[in-house]
């Protein structure tokens, strides 16, 4: 069965039951500054999850794009990629353990309605109870059995092993995970550790999710019960197409065959784990600049500059000519345009920007390789592993694989040093960020948030209708706002910027909001970037009303202050080009 028709399948199945489909989220999480990416289908749900009510109702359903970076090293094994598709189902507050186990088995299982996977080749894990929720999940493995799954395949697993949560804040709980068996023979019935044991080999492979939230936890810690029990569940649509299609590694599915081939083609060297990594890095660089990432030295920025550095020295580890790269992403861009329209309207600007990169990288690359062979003679300290990323734009973990392939040590706690030094080329802050989870909504980026609703409205007025947004970033200090225009803002245009937020600032307008059906909204003529994350109806913030006007109306999710008096005084601190037509500008509020 081809990818299509999974995703196909898999949200024809939850429409009938029920559930709203929604699109995909853009890969850059809106109004979340504490991750980089979007790492699961839950997480543009979090606030509904948390209690607030979704204008789709309480049963949703999607395929998510995903980016996860935390397992890097691994990828290149059978199942890693750091960019993926995952279906997930949600309840909120609706449906909860008996539905959803039930309806897991039917579709993993049913040959009509689902993928008509064998059961027999179907091993289930539960929850076993751990130090903040002692009582291991009896409920769950009853669904199971009654679902005709052998007490012998369902193994209880205490601790965090299926406890789930997307970081130290946020919802949680505890998760019953499926697993198949890739093996050809089959392996039939294991025990706890023999199961553990081909889990580790990768001959048996996780492959949906179903996360019982209904706990919340704060600074790493369960602190209670969420209003609601809810439901997240997720399924790597790479790793069901291995199983459905036979193979025993994704990259060998249709999702990533016409890439490989293309790598083979261009290939002049084996190296298997090579072109996947080649083949991942890829990818993922197309799907993050097709939502509007660029490269960059700090953040999401830097994760992208990272992969698309690490894919330039493997095109040269296989031989392959220097064009290759953009080529490659041609191939990915064709690969997925059917699904992820944006991709194919962006085809120009991402292979433009992929190779943009490669060639700054490579103007330093070969002046670092003399470099390094200079220094690496007797091991590398930490300082000049950072002379090597700061000077020469080698990331550390280059660094480190050039290193390893000539069996010489690195000093890696002076580097990290040396980097907590310099904050301003943020590989540690965007680190941190990975690892941080979720965090509320705070005070400060709240009135970012609605600053750059303003500011967005005051660029229109001023340099033109062709004012779009294609980014925006906020952190408690400072937003940041990318937008189309062809060139430098003068003083001139930046005051006027300036003065006219200050203007609406001191007006004191009122901000609302209103669920409206997309159509109407565009009608109302409502400005807006990223499109209709909540399908048929949008959240659209108005700042301004019928009596004072009305500044500004966008769809957003939110949040935002009530009054713009709450702002405080608008500055611009920055105005710079980050790529072909596209501005950016840094703000404060004061
Ligand atoms: N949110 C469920 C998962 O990522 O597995």
């Amino acid at each position: 069965m081809q990818s299509g028709e999974i995703r196909n399948r898999f949200l024809t199945f939850f429409k009938k039951r029920e559930h709203a489909i929604i699109p995909s989220a853009s890969l850059v999480p809106e109004n979340d500054p504490s991750v980089l990416f979007t790492t699961a289908g839950m997480q543009p749900l979090v606030p509904y999850l948390l209690g607030e009510p979704h204008p789709a109702g309480k049963r949703l359903a999607n395929v998510q794009k995903c980016v996860r970076t935390q397992d890097i090293d691994e990828v290149g094994d059978a199942t890693h990629d750091t960019f993926f598709e995952m279906l997930g189902n949600w309840s909120l507050g609706d449906y909860f353990k008996e539905e959803t186990i039930k309806w897991s088995y039917e579709f993993l299982t049913s040959k009509e309605e689902g993928l008509g996977l064998d059961p027999s080749r179907l091993y289930i894990t539960v929850f076993g109870g751990n130090d903040s929720v002692k009582e291991a999940d009896e409920e769950s493995k009853k669904n199971w059995m009654s679902q005709g799954i052998s007490e012998r395949r369902i193994y209880t697993m205490e601790g965090e092993t299926n406890w789930w949560s997307p970081g130290d804040n946020g919802p949680s709980g505890p998760d019953t995970e499926m697993f198949y068996d890739v093996t050809e023979k089959g392996l039939g019935d294991l025990t706890k550790e023999e199961f553990m044991r081909a889990d580790e080999e990768q001959k048996v492979v996780e492959i949906w999710n179903d996360v019982f939230m209904e706990y919340e936890k704060k600074g790493g810690k369960v602190t209670g019960k969420l209003k609601n029990k809810n439901v997240d569940t997720g399924a790597g649509l790479e790793r069901l197409a291995m199983v459905m299609q036979g193979k025993d590694n994704i990259f060998e599915t249709d999702l990533f065959k016409p890439l490989m081939n293309a790598i083979e083609m261009r290939a002049m060297s084996n190296g298997a784990r090579a072109k996947r990594i080649l083949a991942d890095h890829v990818r993922t660089a197309v799907f993050m600049i097709g939502d509007g990432v660029l490269p960059s030295n700090t953040d999401r920025g830097y994760i992208l500059r990272r992969l698309i550095r690490r894919a330039v020295r493997y095109v040269d580890v296989l031989g392959m000519k220097e064009g290759a790269l953009a080529a490659l992403s041609d191939v990915v861009v064709e690969t997925y345009a059917g699904v992820y329209k944006n991709l194919s309207s962006e085809k120009v600007h991402i292979g433009q920007t992929i190779a943009d990169e490669s060639a700054k990288f490579r103007q330093t690359l070969e002046r670092g390789m003399r470099e390094f062979e200079k220094i690496s003679a007797s091991g590398i300290s930490g300082k000049e592993a950072f002379a090597l990323f700061s000077t020469y734009g080698f990331p550390f973990e280059l660094t480190l694989e050039l290193a390893a392939e000539q069996n010489i040590t690195v000093n890696k706690k002076e580097f990290e040093e040396e980097l907590q030094k310099h904050q301003a080329l943020s590989r540690a802050g965007a680190e941190k960020k990975f690892k941080g989870g979720l965090s509320g909504h705070g005070e400060m980026e709240t009135k970012y948030h609605t600053a750059t609703h303003l500011l967005h409205q005051a660029l229109r007025l001023v340099l033109g209708e062709h004012v779009i947004q294609k980014g925006s970033n906020i952190t408690p200090e400072r937003l940041r706002f990318d937008f189309s225009h062809p060139e430098k803002l003068t003083d001139e245009e930046k005051k006027k910027v300036e003065d006219i937020v200050n203007e609406e600032i001191a007006r004191a307008l009122p901000v609302s909001y209103e669920e409206l059906p997309i159509e109407e909204a565009r009608a109302r003529g409502a400005i807006g970037a990223f499109g209709d994350k909540y399908g048929e109806m949008v959240k659209v913030y108005t700042i301004g009303n019928e009596k004072t006007g009305v500044f500004s109306a966008e769809f957003c999710g939110g949040p935002h202050v009530k009054n713009t008096s709450e702002l405080g005084h608008f500055k611009i601190t920055k105005e710079e080009a980050v790529a072909q037509g596209i501005r950016r500008i840094k703000a404060v509020l004061g």
